[in-house]
């Protein structure tokens, strides 16, 4: 029978014998997918595996620790993480345009990623190994779409690091190509990763970035962090994570309306409330949640979050609207 401890055996004698001596790299994004694949080239090849994980500065509260300290708990795995938050910060300033930003924090991410691979490489190099292998989060709806066909990965790398050649080639190990999200979930659990990692709802790699409309800023950063935290908290608190495909909530940085909080006038910034209801997010309803849950959620952040004087919902299906505001 077809069960997910034989997944996990099956895969982990294919990946031993694949990789072999060499080694392996894996970029982990704090979602589930890279996660799960990293979990099980671990366990097949131990220290043979080195995670990369960027750290952009544009993450959910206790996200970037839940990898550096849960997964690396659960896991044992080598970890690298790039604290690279000044850069993106930087080269994010003064822009508003929601494509501009998608397209500076997927440059500068695959720039700092790149330069860490290239590292690890050198490193490896440097001891007489040999890095041959780059693990992918591959699901089986990602193969159909993309006309299946295993591959290797052409890297090119834009910092000469040690006399490296231009190009890395490296073999893609993709140990989740036959499974679908749900059984990714379970093969999480099975292999002891903690719940707030398995049971992740879907997040947007250009994160909080693409949350705040108007300049991306670390104060601003530090703000939407504050709401979507009470929000997420609120959420779960209420039993509501599985319902719910997933709640983005939106900072309207260029936005101010006027309010009265305790002995005076504010003029602050509204937080948008985005929960929705999906099966696959190409299409979306919007969730009709409880009342008295948004009205928690509305208090506490009207409450605890500084400069937020007004917490709204939007009603809106996709289509017409998207499930991010960006
Ligand atoms: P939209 O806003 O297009 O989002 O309705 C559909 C789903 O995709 C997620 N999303 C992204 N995921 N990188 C990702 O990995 C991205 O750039 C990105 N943009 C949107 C979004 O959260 C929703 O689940």
């Amino acid at each position: 029978t077809w069960t997910m401890g034989n997944v996990i055996e099956e895969q982990v004698a294919e990946i031993r014998e694949r990789v072999g001596t060499k080694r392996a790299i894996c970029g982990l994004s704090g979602g589930v997918d890279s996660a799960v694949a990293a979990a099980l080239v671990q366990k097949a090849v131990g220290t043979q595996l080195t995670c990369v994980y960027v750290d952009h500065g544009l993450m959910r509260k206790g996200e970037t620790e839940q990898v550096e300290k849960d997964f690396v708990a659960a896991t044992g795995v080598q970890l690298k993480v790039v604290d690279a938050e000044e850069r993106f910060l930087t080269a994010l300033a003064g822009v508003s345009d929601p494509e501009q930003k998608r397209k500076i924090i997927g440059r500068e991410f695959i720039r700092v990623f790149e330069q860490a691979q290239a590292e690890i490489v050198a490193e490896a190099a440097g001891e007489g190994e040999d890095v041959a292998f780059l693990v992918q989060g591959t699901l089986y709806p990602d193969v159909v779409e993309s006309g299946g066909g295993a591959g290797t990965a052409n890297i090119k790398s834009h910092h000469n690091v040690g006399g490296l050649p231009d190009d890395i080639e490296f073999e893609l190990v993709e140990p989740l190509r036959a499974l679908f999200k749900d059984e990714v979930r379970m093969v999480g659990q099975e292999l002891g990763l903690p719940e707030e990692i398995v049971q992740r709802q879907p997040f947007p790699g250009p994160g909080l970035g693409i949350r705040i409309v108007g300049e991306v800023t670390k104060d601003r950063l530090d703000l939407l962090r504050e709401a979507d935290a009470i929000a997420r908290e609120e959420l779960t608190a209420a039993g509501l994570d599985r319902d719910i495909w997933q709640c983005p909530v939106v900072l309207l940085a260029d936005v101010r309306s006027v309010g009265v909080q305790g002995d005076g006038r504010t003029y602050g910034h509204p937080i948008v409330l985005r929960p929705v209801s999906s099966e696959d997010a190409m299409t979306a309803d919007w969730t009709r949640m409880p009342y008295d849950v948004l009205a928690r959620i509305s208090t506490r952040i009207t409450n605890e979050v500084d400069e937020v004087n007004r917490v709204v919902l939007d009603v809106t299906s996709k289509p017409p609207g998207t499930i991010e505001w960006e």
